[in-house]
């Protein structure tokens, strides 16, 4: 009874995992992917319970309790603003986990030949990752200096690190008895972790922590190896590959190389590139904007980090209902980095429950703008900025943008001229069809529809 129940609860298991990163595509059956991952979860679990008899339940109640006990306040309290945060720490704990799995394992029955591979293998990632994780955490949360920290010769140090941590693993896997290189490989993974992240800077942490996900499914896959269990080979597959494909978007959606993440020091101020000339710019005021708004037909909204920093989500859903109700029609344009994390803008809009059906995709929204009367730019200026396209050394050279340019009119809502994350001017705000609006993008937007509603 028991041999067919374990099978079974597994396959189920595996199969909810998979419908949740399917259903996670879309924010319309995003919701009932979290179901389904938690329900294959809690499968996974009953299953192993199942799989070994347990003699005695104390450990594993007393690990319920206190895990709920965390999980469920850091859920509620958690703000929607620091979930790349939240993430990093889920990653370091999922990651100690295996590794101190893989070292409970390799201690207690010193395993060989390609288990002790799968072991050595599991341990590595999961201790460096456990590290790496919580230095993300640490930048993004702004305990450490957000900066890349950078010395002369690192990527050497730290190449040299990972090659003598390798090595030593390399040692164990040929001769498991030599108990003493374990300590020495474990120290080092986990200072390869730390030296992995502090040349990074605090911007590019969504990245990093996208490729962290891929290492500790990575781990978890040669645990199920290493342990001979058949739904963490599953599910550390699919976390090492959904991990690394949202890297890859990532930094396709920001031309940008692995290498260059990892090794660039990019978010760092960049002050050749960075001048800012005092040029002359239009401004308007939040009257000025209104009447143009009413007098639009169709308007093309793009939030970028800005809207994020402001909390303008609902000021901005606002603006949408006031405006549909005069029949003008309202689009949200979304390109895949707008903001600072995955799905940063599209989070923030279905919190204030702009309907999922306006948030258009960039190639989708693209073809759209000629027709549009009104780009309204609301914090975003990298993913707008047409040098991507035009000027050929430009750091975002390449990097596929918003073609806020091609409107009948744009407007811009942020606080100055300041550059954003890519440290460069934007030759947008410049343009004859240009209209800035300086201001914080919740009081400005608030003050549009105030203006808006008295005109009636
Ligand atoms: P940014 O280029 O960073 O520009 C944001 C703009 O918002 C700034 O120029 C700033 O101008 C303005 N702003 C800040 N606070 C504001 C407030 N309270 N009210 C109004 N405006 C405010 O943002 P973006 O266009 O969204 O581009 C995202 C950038 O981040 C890209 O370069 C992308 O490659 C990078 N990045 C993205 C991700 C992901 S996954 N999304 C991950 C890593 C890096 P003022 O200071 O003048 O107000």
């Amino acid at each position: 009874m028991m041999e067919n129940l374990l099978p079974l609860c597994y396959m189920l298991a595996a199969a909810g995992f998979i419908l949740a990163i399917k259903w996670m595509n879309s924010p319309a059956t995003a919701r009932r992917g979290v179901i389904a991952g938690e329900l294959g979860m809690l499968l996974a679990v009953v299953g192993t319970l199942l799989r070994f008899e347990v003699v005695d339940y104390t450990w594993i109640m007393i690990a319920f309790f206190l895990g709920s006990a965390i999980g469920v306040p850091l859920a509620y309290l958690m703000p929607m603003t620091a979930v790349p945060q939240r993430t990093a720490i889920s990653h370091a704990f999922g990651a100690l986990a295996s590794a101190l799995i893989g070292t409970a394992e390799y201690y207690r029955h010193t395993p060989h030949g390609f288990t002790m591979l799968a072991l050595v293998l599991e341990t590595l990632l999961g201790f460096l990752t456990f590290t790496a994780s919580l230095m993300a955490f640490g930048k993004l949360q702004e305990i450490l200096p957000t900066r890349p920290i950078t010395y002369k010769g690192q990527n050497i140090v730290n190449l040299m690190l990972f090659v003598t941590a390798v090595g030593l693993g390399i040692a164990l896997i040929f001769s498991p008895e030599t108990t003493w290189l374990f300590p020495i490989f474990a120290g080092l993974s986990l200072l390869f972790g730390v030296s992995l992240i502090i040349p990074i800077g605090g911007a590019d942490m969504p990245t990093v922590i996208a490729l962290l996900n891929s290492y500790a499914g990575l781990s978890a896959s040669a645990m199920g190896f290493a342990l001979d269990n058949k739904l963490l080979i599953i599910a550390g597959a699919l976390d090492g590959s959904s991990g690394l494909i949202l890297a890859i978007i990532m930094c396709k959606a920001m031309n940008r190389s692995f290498a260059n993440v990892l090794f660039g020091a990019f978010g760092q101020v960049q002050t050749s590139s960075g001048k800012i000339e005092a040029r002359p710019v239009r401004s308007a005021s939040p009257e000025e904007a209104a009447e143009m708004l009413d007098a639009a037909r169709s308007v093309i909204v793009i939030p970028g980090y800005g809207m994020a920093v402001a909390q303008a989500q609902h000021k901005l859903r606002e603006l949408f209902d006031v405006l549909t109700k005069r029949g003008i029609d309202v689009r949200f344009a979304i390109h895949p980095v707008a903001g600072r994390m995955p799905g940063h803008m599209n989070v923030l809009l279905a919190e204030a429950d702009v309907p999922y059906d306006k948030l258009i995709e960039m190639d989708e929204i693209n073809p759209e703008f000629p027709m549009a009367d009104v780009a309204l730019v609301i914090g975003a200026n990298d993913v707008v900025n047409p040098a991507a396209k035009n000027v050929k050394d430009s750091p975002i050279a390449g990097m596929p943008i918003l073609e806020a340019y091609r409107a009948r009119t744009v407007m811009v809502i942020k606080r100055s001229m300041s550059a954003g994350f890519a440290g460069i001017d934007n030759e947008l705000y410049y343009m004859d069809n240009t209209l800035m609006l300086f201001g914080d993008a919740k009081v400005f937007v608030g003050s549009i529809v105030k203006e808006l509603n008295a005109n009636k």
